[in-house]
């Protein structure tokens, strides 16, 4: 039978969702923000933060996928590409999870080809015992180190996404 163990609450997200917000604000006030989603899991996050991220900035999506059921499948394909111009602007990459960083890397490579004056990752949660790439999370939610999480965006098999708060997934 399919376990949901709460993990973090609602309360606590929008509480570290705050306090990202305003550091970002802070770091980005006098720069040319764009914050890019990576979709589809940091949908939930994404709208929440920029709520919280009181400067002016531009919103814009990449799609990647790589996993089916709890495995990455390695695979990383693109499922859409960013439509605004970033040569030149200080970007920010916003993930839901990261985990081998396997995502991130390829993004990074990707973004990194289309010139932004700067750019710099964040990441609601940071999974970090199955890490296998080198990447700087500059800003990061929580820090996990184990378990398979669902809610608030995260996915089982397109699954739960739609839970306001985080859970344990246990099947
Ligand atoms: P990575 O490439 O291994 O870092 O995987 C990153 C992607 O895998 C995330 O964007 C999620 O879509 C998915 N993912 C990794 N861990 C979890 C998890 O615990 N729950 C749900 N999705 C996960
Ligand atoms: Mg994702």
């Amino acid at each position: 039978m399919t376990k949901l163990i709460p993990r973090i609450t609602e309360q606590e997200i929008q509480a570290r969702i705050a306090e990202m917000g305003r550091q970002i604000a802070l770091d980005y006030k006098d720069k040319d923000l764009v914050i890019i989603g990576i979709l589809k899991g940091s949908f939930v996050f994404l709208a929440d933060l920029i709520r919280q991220i009181p400067i002016d900035h531009d919103v814009d999506f990449m799609g990647a996928s790589s996993y089916e059921g709890q495995e990455s499948t390695g695979q990383i394909v693109f499922t859409k590409q960013p439509d605004l111009s970033l040569k030149n602007r200080d970007v920010l990459l916003v993930e839901d999870i990261v985990d081998t960083g396997r995502t991130l890397m390829k993004i990074t490579e990707f973004i990194t080809l289309l010139n932004p004056r700067s750019l710099k990752l964040c990441a609601l949660i940071n999974k970090q015992e199955r890490r296998q790439m080198h990447i700087d999370v500059s800003y990061s939610g929580f820090l996990l180190n184990d378990g398979f999480i669902v809610g608030y965006g995260l996915d089982y098999n397109e699954k739960y996404r739609n839970l306001p708060g985080i859970y344990d997934l246990k099947i």
